[in-house]
């Protein structure tokens, strides 16, 4: 990939090998390095996500690619924005250039000439929800966080919990791998509305962006709804709000256990539920979730 039109394109490592000799040199001066993986069309979230990697470690890495093996409908993979000058320029905004660098690779420099995944046994983590909806998803997602694992060696990774499911399954991926990494997961970043902030939501016209802001009213209402109803009495609840919405598809709703993501039928007391939300609208597919206690 041609960089050289980036504004201190020397801090924008595209081969792995130059960057991963890049971090030796850098681990001599420095105590700690942070790491914050990302596919890029980057907003506040992850700007916080950056900012808080940088207050607990001396050193960023950031990384942009969008990963193929993820993604299990191409159209999809096809539409994702790519948009590495603009969201560098984020960066730069708001980061000083010598606290950090950028890996922005193609493809070939992750997968050499067949971009396929690896197998992984989560366990029950990746057979509920979205590894229930997406086949493969999270054999991509473990894929590419191994290498960029084994590239960068950081001491603490961090992501947002809007991908709650994702997160629980990166700290088993961790395990599973035997990584010396401390796994971080950070609130989700919302806008004004309460609208969980996504790369997707830029492909939302501004009359769907406001509507989007029923999914997050509804799962603040299914919150306090929760507290004196059974869980189908709040599926049931949260179902008819949402159905209520003549542009909204949704792709399901979930009450779970925290830990386990095990779909909960019955209240148990001392276990924590979350409630986890994924919702088409316009053609983008809008994902939320919000814990219950
Ligand atoms: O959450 C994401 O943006 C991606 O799934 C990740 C963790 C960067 C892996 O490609």
């Amino acid at each position: 990939m041609f960089v050289g039109y980036l504004p201190n394109s020397q801090m924008v490592f595209t081969a792995h090998k130059k960057l991963s000799l890049f971090l030796d040199d850098i681990r001599y001066t420095h105590n700690s390095i942070g790491f914050v993986p990302t596919m890029g069309a980057l907003h506040d979230g992850h700007l916080a996500l950056m900012s808080k990697a940088l207050d607990e470690n001396d050193f960023l890495v950031i990384s942009i690619f969008v990963n193929p093996t993820q993604f299990n409908n191409k159209a999809d993979l096809e539409k994702y924005p790519r948009l590495l000058e603009q969201d560098h320029k984020k960066i730069l905004a708001h980061i000083s250039k010598d606290q950090f660098v950028l890996y922005a690779p193609a493809v070939e420099d992750v997968y050499g000439k067949n971009a396929t995944s690896n197998k992984y046994d989560f366990g029950s983590l990746e057979n509920v929800m979205e590894g229930a909806q997406r086949p493969g998803h999270f054999d991509g997602v473990g894929t590419i966080l191994e290498f960029l694992f084994k590239v960068v060696k950081p001491d603490r990774a961090y992501f947002g919990e809007k991908d709650f499911q994702q997160l629980q399954i990166i700290k088993e991926l961790v395990k599973i791998l035997g990584l010396d990494l401390e796994i971080v997961g950070c609130p989700i970043h919302r806008e004004k509305s309460g609208l969980a902030m996504s790369s997707r939501n830029g492909r939302l016209s501004p009359e769907s962006f406001e509507k989007a802001a029923h999914i997050y009213r509804t799962l603040s209402e299914s919150k306090a709804y929760f507290q004196d109803h059974d869980i189908k009495e709040t599926i049931d609840f949260v179902e008819q709000k949402i159905n209520a919405i003549a542009e909204f598809e949704l792709e399901y709703f979930t009450i779970a256990e925290e830990q386990t993501l095990l779909p909960a039928s019955n209240k148990e007391a001392n276990k924590k539920y979350r409630a986890f939300i994924v919702v088409h609208l316009q053609d983008v597919r809008l994902i939320d979730n919000i814990p219950l206690y």
